[in-house]
């Protein structure tokens, strides 16, 4: 199969770069000439384990290019696929489809021969009938079907994720475009990975199904967090002892200091809005939203009682500033209301991510960025585990009290051993226990 990919970020890159892998053809498109070419040169946009090798392997295979000439990349193509961003639209939270539909008018001046477009990007319920509107200006529905497969992967994730699948969307209303979508994921055996066929608007809704109930799951847990501590329970075996259930399953119930990511937060908020739309309000969703909002400066608050009820003067070492390990993106990233709750109450804050540094900076004021854990700890009050990095989970205890200055350790994440840092001559301040 020829497939050509229209946007060259997270989703993008990923599928197109796995699709090669499983032997297609396939040409990545971005408007960004500088990421195209630093693609060209092997230097990848995003920090995702094992995607450069995976690129460099499929150049070099002659299965994968960039370019950022859209016209020339569509013609001949089996497959257009859509992978450009869905923002939330300033101001009222509306997913902003202005790349989607930009896209489609050049993919639709571009296109030669039979072809399908695939919307991967998530995009609110009947999008697709409105690019599909627009491709019928010129072309017939013989020549060209429009079909929903929205991804699932997770950043960090993101090659497993995608070679792996739990499942396949796939949302069309045409036999034609079954073909090809089936052919395009014909290297996943369909016992494995079964390939879900649904009508288009389906697809597109069980995207932003899939992610609200998961941001629901998590937030339940948060919560539920919340009322271990206050009453003695400890959340860890509370979720091992429901996660057992199989109706209930053991993912997505790790508490922690709220969702954050470019997925999440953004695609919540979209949900509440075709809610509003369509007169069919998501309320479990709305709740959601505004305790995960409210969760992440709470966390700064629970940094200062940690400390006594003060922060004014104090230093706090905060370790992982982006919003889950394995990543560098800080999108909605916790680590963003905990540093304005603690410098709001007058505390200097010192910051250590992996990869997320550089991401960082722009959005983290004031803060004092080091070079590893124990730099950051450093004459630190207290010192504050955000995002859980493999790095941080076997830290040297003994070496974390030489150098910092007071007694105080929270675990936003649940993966200190109490034994280890109580030894160590630490207070351990963690959530839901
Ligand atoms: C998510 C979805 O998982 C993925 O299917 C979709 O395609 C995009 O959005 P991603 O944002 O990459 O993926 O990260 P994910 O691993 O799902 O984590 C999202 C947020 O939830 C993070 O802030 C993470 O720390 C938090 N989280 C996750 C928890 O707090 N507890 C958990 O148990 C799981």
């Amino acid at each position: 199969m020829r497939i050509t990919m229209i946007g060259s970020g997270y989703v993008g890159l990923v599928s197109g770069t796995c699709f090669a892998d499983f032997g297609h053809h396939v040409t990545c498109v971005d408007k960004d000439a500088k990421k195209i070419e630093a693609l060209e040169n092997g230097r990848m946009p995003i920090y995702e384990p094992g995607l450069d090798a995976l690129v460099a392997a499929n150049v070099a295979a002659g299965r994968l290019a960039f370019t950022t000439d859209l016209a020339r990349a569509v013609k001949g193509a089996d497959a257009v696929f859509i992978a450009v961003g869905t923002p939330s639209r300033r101001g009222d939270g509306h997913a902003d489809l202005t790349y989607v539909f930009d896209a489609t008018r050049e993919i639709a001046e571009a296109i030669d021969g039979p072809c399908v477009v695939v919307t991967k990007s998530t995009v609110p319920v009947g999008t697709g009938d409105k690019v599909e509107a627009i491709l019928r200006e010129k072309h017939t529905a013989e020549k060209v079907a429009v079909v929903s497969n929205p991804e699932f992967l997770r950043e960090g994730a993101a090659i497993d994720d995608f070679k792996r699948p739990d499942r396949i969307v796939v949302g069309a209303e045409d036999t034609r475009a079954r073909g090809v979508m089936a052919e395009i994921y014909r290297p996943l055996n369909p016992n494995v990975h079964p390939l879900l066929f649904t009508g288009r608007r389906t697809a597109e809704l069980i995207k932003y199904a899939a992610n609200a109930f998961l941001a629901t799951k998590i937030t339940f847990i948060n919560e539920i967090a919340d009322l271990c501590e206050a009453t003695g329970a400890d959340v860890g075996d509370v979720a091992h002892g429901i996660g057992l259930d199989s109706r209930i399953g053991p993912k997505f119930l790790q508490a922690g200091p709220g969702y954050g990511g470019s997925c999440f937060p953004k695609d919540t908020l979209a949900l509440l809005k075709t809610g509003e739309d369509f007169e069919a309000p998501q309320r479990i969703v709305e709740a959601v939203v505004k305790v995960n909002d409210s969760r992440k400066r709470a966390m700064g608050r629970k940094v200062i009682q940690a400390l006594g009820g003060s922060a004014e003067g104090k230093t706090v070492a905060l370790l992982g500033l982006a919003f889950k390990p394995n990543t560098d993106d800080m999108r909605d990233a916790p680590a963003i209301a905990i540093v304005q709750a603690l410098q709001d109450a007058g505390a200097a804050v010192r910051g250590y991510d992996p990869e997320s540094m550089e991401m960082a900076k722009p959005l983290l004021d004031g803060v004092t960025f080091c070079s590893d854990a124990y730099d950051a700890a450093k004459d630190a009050d207290a010192v504050v585990l955000v995002t859980e990095w493999d790095v941080f989970r076997a830290l040297d205890m003994r070496r974390l009290a030489e150098v910092a200055k007071g007694r105080v350790l929270v675990d936003l994440r649940g993966v200190w051993d109490k034994g280890a840092v109580e030894r160590a001559g630490f207070t351990l301040t963690s959530l839901g226990r």
